[in-house]
């Protein structure tokens, strides 16, 4: 899928760009299933809510084939490369699980921020791509995204140890509200199947999810190849260290598995 001037133009402006429904429901499915088996494990790439259920899994890309070849994707993979302007890899890639009742806050915060000063990432030349596993809706926790925040560079952040189980560095609330007073505050929505191409320096959050629907959402973090992190200091699974290219496999490759597990299932 190639991204058109419009397209660009558009994510220069606000710093995202929605897809509602770019995969399958079929496919969405296959991975809710088998985000429920990689919250199942126990594993330290899995992370918990104080309440015991699953916040986020790392890395289910090294150990999981369905999230493997959702990793290497060419509808998350080529758009990326469009947009960073060559070969990318993996920094991060989360199955955030923000479960029915349970599912806690990501307070405000600019993802590069957290790269630039924990891992080193030279510049901000890298990007989230996001696919909804369950519906989204504006009840179950979805992402809040200020547009143009992007285009302010990386902002004072705080480190904050306390708020969840997830350090991160995060924006005061006077930030927050002067830049919502620029670019408003949105919260895309859609069916499971849906994809978001988000900057690095976009400021995001996420609130709780008070209601009895799930809401899972695959982030790839991706990096341009020459950008690589240059500390190491995080766990290998939260920054990854291999900064080969991905090489995008065919897209059908989800739907391949879909059917292998329907035929298995007989
Ligand atoms: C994130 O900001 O990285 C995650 C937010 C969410 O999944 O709600
Ligand atoms: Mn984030």
């Amino acid at each position: 899928m190639r991204l058109g001037s419009g397209d660009i133009a558009r994510f220069e402006q606000d710093g995202y760009l929605f897809f509602p429904g770019r995969f399958s429901l079929e496919e969405a499915a296959m991975l809710r299933t088998e985000a429920q088996a990689v919250y199942a494990m126990d594993r330290p790439e899995v992370w918990r809510e104080s309440s015991g259920v699953a916040r986020t899994a790392f890395a289910a890309h090294t150990f999981n084939e369905g999230f493997r070849r959702l990793g290497r994707h060419p509808r998350l993979i080529d758009p990326a490369m469009q947009l960073l302007g060559g070969p990318v890899y993996m920094h991060q890639y989360k199955v955030n699980a923000k479960a029915a009742f349970d599912g806690d806050v990501w307070q405000w915060h600019q993802d590069y921020g957290t790269w630039r000063r924990d891992d080193d990432m030279p510049e901000p030349r890298a990007m989230n791509v996001a696919v909804f596993l369950d519906e989204v809706t504006a009840a179950n926790g979805p992402l809040l995204f200020i547009p143009g925040s992007h285009r302010h560079g990386v902002l004072a952040a705080g480190h904050d140890l306390q708020t969840t189980s997830y350090p991160l560095w995060t924006l005061d609330r006077a930030t927050v509200t002067q830049l919502a007073e620029r670019g408003g505050c949105v919260a895309p929505t859609g069916p499971a199947g849906s994809m978001l191409l988000f900057s690095s320096l976009l400021v995001h959050a996420s609130p709780p999810n008070i209601s009895p629907f799930g809401r899972t959402i695959v982030y790839l973090s991706l990096c341009h190849v020459d950008n690589h992190i240059r500390r190491f200091q995080r766990a290998e699974w939260i920054a990854h260290r291999d900064f080969a290219p991905i090489e995008p496999m065919a897209d059908d490759c989800l739907a391949e598995l879909v059917a292998a597990h329907a035929q298995a299932a007989e």
